[in-house]
């Protein structure tokens, strides 16, 4: 009964036959919470997510799904608004739900509020961003070596003033890529401007915000390196929007490569980030460390690289 309720293989001949006809007549299902009491699992493992509205996301969590499912695991998302209540209640919901590991992308939560409200010994993964938990394994791009392409791709056009608009300084991830964006300048003994500087927050109304105002200040720049794809597309806007033309007159760069980048006009050079690939190791990590303990050697990062994908957004300083 066992073997045929729970798939585990055929049950032949009228034995298999009286007992789906029982099953049916029964409308059996199995249970699951007594299924986990047993086998001391869930399969289930949690991701939680800052923004889903953001389109980089989507391709992240397709990968952590479709390597989870190959395992016999589903996956609960839950996107937390980077908000430190809301990841407290979704931690403790995973808890509840006894789920055998956690995906987490950036959680504002601090070390010890984490052991404090996830399951004591619970497998960790950190993707894409970090997280405050020493000891979880992390799976990125390199932020500093990617921004660091972005920034020479500009410098080798011949641009020189070149405005960085940076993601939430409060992520380690914007950090990075500024430390990248200022590596490069320095490498080709191009001095940084400050004022080409700006705290953005990866969203379109900042870039079209921050270009707005460097233009009603009348600062001189010929590029812009955006620190994601959606506050670029808010800079060409703005661009756009006070007859400044792209890439005629500015270029412009972003970073992560959404779908969208390839049908915005001009198409956007930008960064490629392997979003999918990178889901899917940080949901094998994972699973590994359910099933047969934390990695002995202690992988704590797998680093991927990004990749300039050039489009219509950027073309050399004209007057050479
Ligand atoms: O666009 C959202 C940004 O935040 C991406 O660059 C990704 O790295 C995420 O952390």
């Amino acid at each position: 009964m066992s073997r045929f309720v729970n798939s585990a293989g055929p049950v032949a001949g009228p034995t298999g036959q009286r007992i789906e006809i029982a099953v049916r007549a029964l409308g059996y299902r199995p249970n699951g919470i007594a299924r986990s009491l047993v086998l001391k699992t869930t399969h289930t493992i949690g991701l939680l997510l800052p923004d889903i509205t953001n389109p980089f996301f989507p391709s992240l969590v397709k990968g952590v799904q479709l390597l989870a499912n190959e395992r016999g695991y589903v996956v609960l998302l839950c996107s937390t608004l980077g908000d430190e209540k809301s990841e407290e209640e979704y931690l403790k919901l995973l808890r509840a739900k006894q789920v055998d590991g956690i995906l987490a992308v950036g959680l504002v939560l601090h070390r010890q509020q984490i052991e404090r409200l996830a399951a004591t010994g619970i497998p960790f993964v950190s993707l894409d961003r970090n997280i405050d938990f020493p000891g979880a394994p992390l799976v990125q791009v390199n932020h500093r070596q990617s921004a660091m392409l972005a920034t020479q791709h500009l410098l080798a056009l011949g641009h020189r003033s070149i405005v960085h608009i940076t993601g939430p300084l409060r992520l380690r991830v914007s950090r990075e890529r500024l430390a990248g964006y200022l590596a490069a300048l320095a490498r080709a003994g191009v001095k940084p401007v400050r004022r080409l500087r700006i705290t953005g927050d990866f969203t379109e109304e900042s870039g079209y915000r921050d270009i707005e105002r460097l233009l009603a200040e009348s600062v001189s720049f010929t590029a812009v390196f955006a620190a994601n794809d959606l506050s670029a597309i808010g800079v060409m806007a703005a661009l756009k929007r006070h007859g400044r033309r792209v890439p005629e007159d500015v270029s412009v760069v972003g970073f992560d490569d959404i779908h969208l980048a390839a049908y915005t006009s001009p198409p956007l050079t930008t960064i490629q980030q392997p979003t999918f690939e990178m889901g899917r190791r940080a949901a094998q990590i994972l699973i590994d460390a359910i099933e047969h303990g934390p990695p002995r050697v202690r992988a704590t990062k797998t680093v991927f690289d990004g990749k300039l994908i050039v489009r219509g957004s950027t073309q050399p300083l004209r007057g050479g």
